[in-house]
């Protein structure tokens, strides 16, 4: 196309008035439909001029990065994010090219982790500028850490039954042997066994603390049977916090309920439900040593139910975000980090997710999301009177 428009400017002079207007809508019309691909391509789009100037910012662009676009305003300045801005000066000016950079950038206050790739633009072996591709990977990389935890959880499921014929067994055997050694010492006269009875119980006790440790991690890890029935969240969310009521208040920590009136029912276990929300709290209660606000939130969006525990706690550095599903993993003297790993397996046994996303000194927000089955999901959709609901959950049910 740019091929016809450069014979065009060679025969300018022979044009009429008419062919040049002609000639510029024409070029107009390509030029906008060219804006429209860029705008449409869900990927943002930069090109700088040579001397880093923004010549074009698509949507998208937009969109991802904190910016403030103003056509030929140098980029630095365009760009909000200090850390984004370094890392383009740094390689603009050094015209490097960087493919797939990963940078974190916080938009409209959510925490985005960005793909951004450089490149210069290259015409007759002179650099005349360049372009910058931003992809934001920030649902990539957080499926991809809930499948990397799914299989980590798989493999020590499977795992667990070996370790359970292990390291029980012999605890068993070890436990029965002190007793006996301690009824034949409890025969003995001699004077100088008597310390052996405190070195026993000592034994003794590192025993029961090493099969608490089996015992708690079987828990976590073997299968579950759950019994479904159909419940409503915001009913196990009153009564947990009533519960747990005092506590706070002992705690200074203040519970805020934002729950769903029309949040449907749905499938659950209750016994194991109660205890991941209990987990969680505790845990959000543990981060706020000082106090704070524990805001528990129900909302229902399309085919699934949202819980959301926030906390204004101490929050979770990015090194252990990472960890903090993973057995055994703990920051507390006497925690067993065996918490989340329960909350995590107990969700997924719903069909559910879990996602959590937390600042240092700002606090942290844990999300669930359950899905409504089908048959609730049909009742809801319903808007018909009470007979013709009765009629949608009978036929539901069959
Ligand atoms: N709301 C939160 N705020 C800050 N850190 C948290 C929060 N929830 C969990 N964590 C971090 O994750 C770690 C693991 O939590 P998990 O519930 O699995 O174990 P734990 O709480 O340490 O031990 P336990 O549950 O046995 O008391 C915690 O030690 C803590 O560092
Ligand atoms: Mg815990």
């Amino acid at each position: 196309m740019s091929d016809f428009y450069k014979r065009a400017l060679t025969k300018l002079d022979k044009l009429t008035a008419e062919q040049c207007r002609e000639l510029l809508v024409s070029a107009v019309g390509e030029i906008s439909r060219l804006e429209t691909v860029l705008d449409s391509i869900p990927v943002g789009i930069l090109v700088c001029d040579e001397n880093h100037n923004l010549v074009m910012a698509n949507k998208c662009a937009q969109r991802l990065l904190p910016m403030n676009y103003t056509e030929g305003a140098a980029l630095w300045t365009a760009v909000l994010d200090e850390h984004i801005t370094d890392f383009f000066k740094d390689t603009l000016l050094n015209s490097d090219r960087v493919l797939d950079r990963e940078i974190d950038t916080a938009l409209q206050g959510h925490n985005r982790l960005l793909s951004i790739s450089v490149l210069p633009l290259v015409r007759q072996r002179r650099i005349t500028g360049s372009l910058i591709y931003i992809a934001d990977i920030t649902e990539k990389r957080s499926r991809e850490s809930r499948l990397r935890r799914a299989e980590n959880l798989a493999s020590l499921t499977t795992l667990a039954a070996g370790v359970a014929h292990e390291i029980k067994n012999p605890l068993g055997s070890i436990s029965i042997h002190l007793q006996l050694m301690q009824k034949a010492l409890a025969k003995s006269k001699e004077a100088a066994i008597g310390p052996l009875n405190k070195y026993i119980d000592v034994l003794n006790e590192e025993v029961e603390r090493l099969n608490h440790i089996v015992v708690d991690f079987l828990f976590a890890v073997r299968p579950m049977t759950l019994e479904l029935r159909e419940g409503n969240i915001n009913t196990l969310i009153t009564e947990l916090t009533g519960f747990v009521n005092y506590e706070m208040e002992q705690s200074r920590i203040r519970v805020l309920l934002e729950l769903d009136e029309d949040l449907p029912p749905i499938l659950m276990d209750e016994r194991y439900m109660k205890q991941v929300l209990l987990n969680l709290i505790k845990n959000a209660q543990a981060a706020m040593g000082k106090g704070g606000l524990l805001t528990i939130a129900t909302s229902h969006v399309d085919n699934e139910i949202r819980i959301s525990i926030c906390d204004t706690g101490v929050g979770i550095s990015e090194k252990n975000l990472a960890k903090i599903f993973e057995p055994y993993f703990t920051t507390k003297e006497s925690g067993t980090g065996l918490g989340l790993t329960l909350v995590f397996k107990i969700i997924r046994e719903h069909q559910g997710e879990i996602s959590v996303d937390s600042r240092e000194g700002e606090g942290t927000n844990f999300e669930i999301s359950l899905p409504i089955h089908e048959k609730e999901h049909r009742l809801i959709a319903y808007n018909g009177d009470s007979a013709g609901l009765a009629a949608v959950s009978k036929g539901a049910e069959q």
